[in-house]
């Protein structure tokens, strides 16, 4: 069996047919799968029912999995489970119910674990259980955002260091769902505003929610760039939209793409979505 996809969006996203994760992908298609990956940093996989430990074994082909933050839901494993039922009584959680607010940091436009000293190179989210309306999720890329850069901020930017902190981001929902463990768990890291994948050459601006200020600048002044440049990533003529199917796999590339889950009538449907993460190779910044 040969892949075939067509493309998303004319910034980001390539929708790939032909593949049955489940049944096993041959070693060519999986090298394509990986090229496509770095050129459209959005895959979408549709009709792939596949269960933990099919996610897990497609997951790991691309690199060791991270495991879960701490307190988050379903901690500890190679699974993040992102939903809004309670997975001990199977009952769809209060909508101020605190799982609820933690997880509503993801409607923030982010990239996964920008917060660790190495942080993600993938996300494969599959959706397990979801919502007949809302609970999309929103993509923009990076790249079409540094492309678009006059060359005097390409020069600014260049070489230039953000802090990235999970207590700093988490606190602009709510300040107390970040306990002590956790923040000592996550402290405040360095991560390269412009990053560059060495399989393409390409260049984007890294930023997004949880990136708090800029290393040797006033936090303020940067702060300010910062969400300026989320702001820059974010116009709409560099997203694409997805809408969830039952059985969709959706993968990204957290080097280069910011991504953000969008609010649905939470006390009244389940959405159920199992992440696997894969982690990065080493730090950006030193
Ligand atoms: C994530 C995330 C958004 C969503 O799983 O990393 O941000 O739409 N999810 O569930
Ligand atoms: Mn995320």
């Amino acid at each position: 069996m040969t892949i075939t996809f067509r493309q998303l969006t004319p910034a980001l996203g390539a929708e790939v047919s032909d593949v049955d994760i489940a049944g096993g992908v041959s070693n060519p298609d999986f090298a394509e799968i990986t090229q496509l990956f770095n050129d459209y940093s959005v895959l979408v996989f549709r009709g792939q029912y596949i269960d933990n430990a099919q996610q897990i074994a497609f997951s790991r082909r691309f690199g060791h999995l991270e495991g879960t933050v701490r307190s988050n839901l379903g901690a500890g494993s190679e699974i993040a489970v992102i939903s809004n039922v309670d997975l001990e009584t199977d009952t769809i959680l209060s909508a101020d119910d605190w799982r609820n607010v933690y997880n509503s940091g993801n409607e923030m436009w982010h990239t996964d674990s920008s917060f660790k000293r190495v942080p993600a190179i993938a996300s494969l989210l599959s959706g397990r259980e979801v919502p007949p309306e809302g609970g999309n999720t929103e993509f923009a890329t990076g790249r079409a955002a540094w492309d678009d850069l006059e060359d005097s901020l390409k020069e600014e930017l260049d070489g230039l260091i953000a802090i990235h902190d999970f207590a700093y981001s988490r606190g602009l929902i709510r300040d107390d769902l970040v306990d002590e463990a956790q923040r000592r768990e996550t402290p405040p890291v360095p991560q390269a505003v412009i990053r560059r994948n060495p399989a393409n050459g390409r260049c984007n601006i890294y930023a997004g929610a949880h990136a708090s200020h800029i290393r040797g600048r006033d936090v303020e002044e940067g702060r300010t760039l910062l969400r300026e440049l989320t702001e820059r990533i974010v116009q709409e003529r560099y997203t694409y939209t997805h809408h969830w199917q039952p059985g969709d796999l959706v993968m990204w590339d957290n080097r280069c793409c910011l991504h953000r889950g969008c609010p649905w009538d939470k006390a009244k449907h389940r959405r159920v979505m199992h992440r696997t993460t894969i982690a990065g190779i080493g730090p950006t910044a030193a």
